[in-house]
């Protein structure tokens, strides 16, 4: 699974019951943004660009029965037991990536850790999905019960408003709004280090765009 899906803007909000099937997930784009039953995965992999320190770095946390079912096929690169049998050392590692990965655990555990995180980024997003609510101009892109608290997807009536209000965002300093390619429309992406000043003044810009274009 993807615990997260960063185009569409849809997370799991609880991790799902698989049997005795291993269950692996792609958590690049909600690591550390909350909680999360690792006991209950076989193997959890994040690409460290979104909430953990610039990229280059992968975190890994693999169950010892998943690393003996390695095949020898697979190149030694990509084989998890090599970088374990080798404490992570078998390349030379990203150290800078490594050291800032440190700075950002430091002020997460100074936050209040994963919980109190969590409560921030619920409250960062509920306010956006309380303005896409609020008069429908704005339509959210995921089911209510699957919204990513991560990026926040929505377009407007119609393109020409998407392209008017991207570009006016842009201008007035919210910038990176358009939303990927395959999906259209808007995309707030608000990881941790997305301030709430920010969410606040988004917010302040959608009831402004609505008012001079709805
Ligand atoms: C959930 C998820 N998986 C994978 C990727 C892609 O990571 P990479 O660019 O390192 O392949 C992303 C985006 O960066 C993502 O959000």
């Amino acid at each position: 699974m993807t615990s997260n899906n960063t185009i569409f803007g849809t997370e799991w909000h609880y991790t799902p019951e698989v049997g005795r099937v291993p269950l692996v997930s792609d958590t690049s784009s909600d690591m550390f943004s909350r909680p999360i039953d690792v006991a209950r995965h076989a193997l959890i992999y994040a690409g460290a660009q979104k909430n953990l320190a610039p990229a280059g770095v992968t975190i890994v946390i693999i169950r010892d029965d998943m690393l003996q079912r390695s095949p020898s096929t697979i190149p030694t690169m990509l084989n998890y037991a090599v970088h374990a049998e080798n404490a992570s050392l078998y390349n030379t590692p990203p150290v800078f990536a490594i050291y800032v990965m440190r700075l950002v655990m430091t002020w997460l555990l100074k936050q209040g850790g994963l919980a109190a995180i969590e409560k921030v980024n619920i409250r960062k997003a509920n306010k956006l999905y309380a303005e896409i609510d609020r008069s429908g101009f704005y339509r959210g892109h995921a089911q209510q019960d699957s919204r990513s608290r991560m990026n926040v997807t929505f377009r407007l009536p119609n393109e020409e408003l998407d392209k008017r209000f991207a570009k006016e965002a842009t201008a007035a300093g919210l910038d990176g709004l358009k939303g990927h390619r395959s999906v259209g429309g808007m995309r707030a992406s608000i990881y941790n280090a997305f301030p709430e000043v920010g969410v606040d003044a988004l917010v302040q810009f959608m009831q402004e765009f609505e008012r001079k274009n709805g």
